[in-house]
């Protein structure tokens, strides 16, 4: 501190010896990109994603002996995910991925973005899932099944949008994974209904693992 202090006297009274001020100069502006560097690559801001808009028009079980249970459906949403980082971008490390669960079991999966894709810093990337409508395998089991036709009884269903992948920031060594929760609960609304307004719906993100 004597040392710095010194330094700054130097700096303000002794104009005439120069290297001491440009001693003084480096060291404050050393100071300062660190501070910066500090800044914009020791801590990670996480993702933000969320529903924005989704529309159930037909959300139908059919069990057909023996053992298959199918589900169809038409679903379609908007999935928003932002990288609110102002000097990292990031890079998949692993596909990016959304799931569609229905009392926790997945009953189908979208590829978003592929292995190596980046997102940019600060950037918004807007997922259109409108697939045509399907009919796909899935494992209820008997409680799913109740679960099914309980909610069908209302003509509200919850379906879970999950996003799972993994990432690297810019400038950083550890690969980050991604996995985000969305529950929806949707009004289904068959074609020549009115649907009702969709709320947007903010997910949830797992607790990150050490360094991420
Ligand atoms: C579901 O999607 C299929 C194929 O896109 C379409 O033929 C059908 O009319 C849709 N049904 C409902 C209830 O929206
Ligand atoms: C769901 O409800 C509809 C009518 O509301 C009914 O026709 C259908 O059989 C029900 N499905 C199941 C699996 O209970």
């Amino acid at each position: 501190m004597g040392k710095l202090g010194e330094c700054w006297d130097d700096c303000c009274y002794k104009w005439d010896e120069w290297k001491y001020c440009l001693l003084c100069v480096g060291i404050v502006a050393a100071v300062i990109l660190f501070a910066v560097l500090l800044a914009a690559f020791g801590f990670v801001r996480h993702l933000d994603v969320s529903v924005d808009d989704a529309s159930l028009t037909r959300f139908e079980l059919a069990t057909t002996p023996p053992a298959l249970t199918s589900l169809s459906y038409n679903l379609s949403l908007t999935l928003v995910i932002r990288n609110p980082n102002w000097a990292m971008g990031l890079k998949n490390t692993k596909p990016l991925e959304a799931q569609y669960k229905f009392d926790d079991q997945a009953f189908d999966r979208f590829q978003l973005a592929d292995k190596g894709a980046k997102h940019p810093r600060g950037k918004t990337r807007v997922y259109h899932l409108s697939p045509a409508g399907t009919t796909r395998a899935v494992m209820l089991g008997n409680a799913g099944e109740a679960e099914f036709r309980k909610e069908n009884a209302t003509g509200v269903f919850e379906v879970e949008v999950a996003v799972v992948g993994e990432v690297r920031y810019t400038a950083r060594y550890t690969k980050c994974k991604v996995e985000a929760s969305c529950p929806l609960k949707l009004q289904l609304a068959p074609p020549g209904t009115t649907a009702v307004v969709f709320q947007k719906v903010k997910c949830k993100l797992t607790k990150p693992e050490k360094n991420c």
